[in-house]
């Protein structure tokens, strides 16, 4: 199917990208943009700047860089701005998270030391572990919105930016469960005005961008823009929003592993998961709270791929268990591993093990990246509501009211590669029998 009709609107002018929370990740982010920009370094693990996708039938051999099909946003005319609850400049923030080497911060410095946060929208019960001064303050949870809303067209003038996108990047909350507040925009605005406890800061910051029309990724686990009253208000506003918990470490390699194994049909019986970091974010899920937000996030993914009541053979016994420790030696070098249990011919047992010394912010920031200028994308696009395709780089992807998100990533990708080249007016793949787009 050929989608000539498709239009997209060019990407000019400087693009914004806003992020509340500006701690491990999002320092490792604007530090590697800036650091590609100028040559210094590479952008891998971003499908934006280094992935490449095929185009037309498999008889030509036609693999361009994805950014050169797609319209999508040049990297080198982003500007970015946030909010934290410390006053620390993303320079200071990014030499305190300790994930890149001094000798290339040092080189950033100048650019890094002129972006400094916002104040931002807090409020301790969420994030017991945390406490700045950098806090705005406000007597109802609207005025705060309406003080967001205020610093991104102060921004966005300041900058003279023709677009903005807005990521989460910052501390998971604790476990909240949808309410009735959650369920419209007009419960939700009365719940704003009235400061209901349901409404955590993340959902704050969430309201004033897609009240302004300004596309929305959350990358913590906590609910933020997954809530009905939001997903209208996108509808309503014309905004993408994806979310949430970026795909980094343990969840990656599951939703890689995982559906290979299912696809040769092995048993699996049990998959131990756990890891030590010692990050800040690290600390704060050292909170049972906020942990339990983290670990609701990561428990999904099996259950969706393996679907032990299809396969009650295989699957039905499985037992999953994620666990974190907070260990601060290692920082953000975290180090994850995973015991498998699998059962092959005739119920004989096997082990997997896994061993994965990863960087989280590593893995991360690149995540940022792609949302930001796929969101951004999707805006001019006209699309708005949930983007299910951005699903790939989440943990616990945003889907509509009744469907189950998709977590195996080999199908994410297509959905994702299919909707770039809709975006790009080029012919969908579908590799005869694999449906990913029919609803
Ligand atoms: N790094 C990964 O691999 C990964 C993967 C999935 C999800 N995440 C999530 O991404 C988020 C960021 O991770 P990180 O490693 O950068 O953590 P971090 O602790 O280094 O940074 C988070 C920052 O958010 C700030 N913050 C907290 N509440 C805020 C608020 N209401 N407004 C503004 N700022 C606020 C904190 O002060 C902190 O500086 C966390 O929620 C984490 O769970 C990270």
């Amino acid at each position: 199917m050929s989608n000539k009709k498709v239009r997209v609107k060019k990407p000019t002018g400087k693009l914004g990208i806003l992020l509340p929370g500006m701690g491990a990740v999002a320092t490792t982010f604007i530090a590697g943009v800036y650091a590609v920009n100028e040559g210094l370094s590479t952008p891998i693990g971003s499908l934006t700047q280094m992935g490449r996708m095929r185009i037309g039938k498999r008889t030509k051999v036609n693999k361009p860089l994805i950014k050169d099909v797609a319209p999508i946003h040049d990297l080198k005319k982003v500007v970015f701005g946030g909010w934290d609850i410390y006053k620390d400049n993303v320079y200071e923030a990014a030499v305190n998270a300790q994930v890149l080497e001094p000798s290339l911060l040092e080189k950033l410095k100048t650019p890094l030391s002129k972006i400094k946060p916002m104040k931002a929208v807090f409020d301790k019960n969420y994030v017991k572990k945390l406490d700045g001064k950098n806090v705005k303050r406000g007597k109802t949870k609207m005025l705060l919105a309406k003080a967001l809303m205020r610093d991104i067209k102060s921004f966005k003038e300041t900058n003279k930016c023709s677009r903005l996108v807005m990521v989460w990047c910052g501390s998971t909350e604790i476990y909240i469960k949808e309410s009735k507040v959650h369920k419209t925009i007009e419960a939700f605005e009365a719940g704003l005005e009235s400061n209901h406890k349901d409404i955590p800061p993340s959902m704050i910051y969430a309201y004033a961008a897609i009240k302004m029309g300004i596309p929305y990724a959350n990358g913590a686990p906590n609910l933020s823009c997954d809530i009905p009253a939001l997903v209208a208000l996108a509808k309503e506003t014309g905004t993408p929003i994806a979310g949430k918990d970026f795909k980094t470490g343990q969840t990656l390699m599951k939703t890689i592993l995982a559906p290979g194994l299912k696809s040769r049909a092995l048993g699996i019986e049990g998959w131990f998961s756990t890891n030590i970091l010692g990050n800040r974010d690290g600390e704060v899920l050292d909170d049972p709270d906020n942990f339990k937000t983290k670990e609701v996030s990561k428990l999904g993914v099996l259950e969706q791929i393996l679907e032990p009541s299809v396969h009650p053979e295989l699957y039905a016994n499985l037992y999953h268990k994620v666990r974190i420790n907070y260990y601060p030696p290692r920082g953000d070098a975290k180090e994850g591993w995973d015991n498998i249990d699998i059962r092959g011919w005739l119920n004989y047992p096997m082990q997997i093990k896994i061993d994965f010394l990863c960087r989280d912010s590593i893995l991360a920031a690149p995540i940022v990246l792609d949302l930001a200028l796929f969101l951004d994308l999707a805006k001019r696009g006209g699309m708005s509501g949930i983007q299910e395709w951005l699903g790939f780089y989440l943990k616990s992807p945003q889907a509509k009211k009744g469907l189950h998100p998709e977590h195996d990533i080999f199908k994410q990708l297509a959905k994702l590669e299919n909707t770039l080249r809709y975006l790009s007016g080029e012919e969908l793949i579908n590799h005869l029998g694999l449906d990913y787009y029919e609803e």
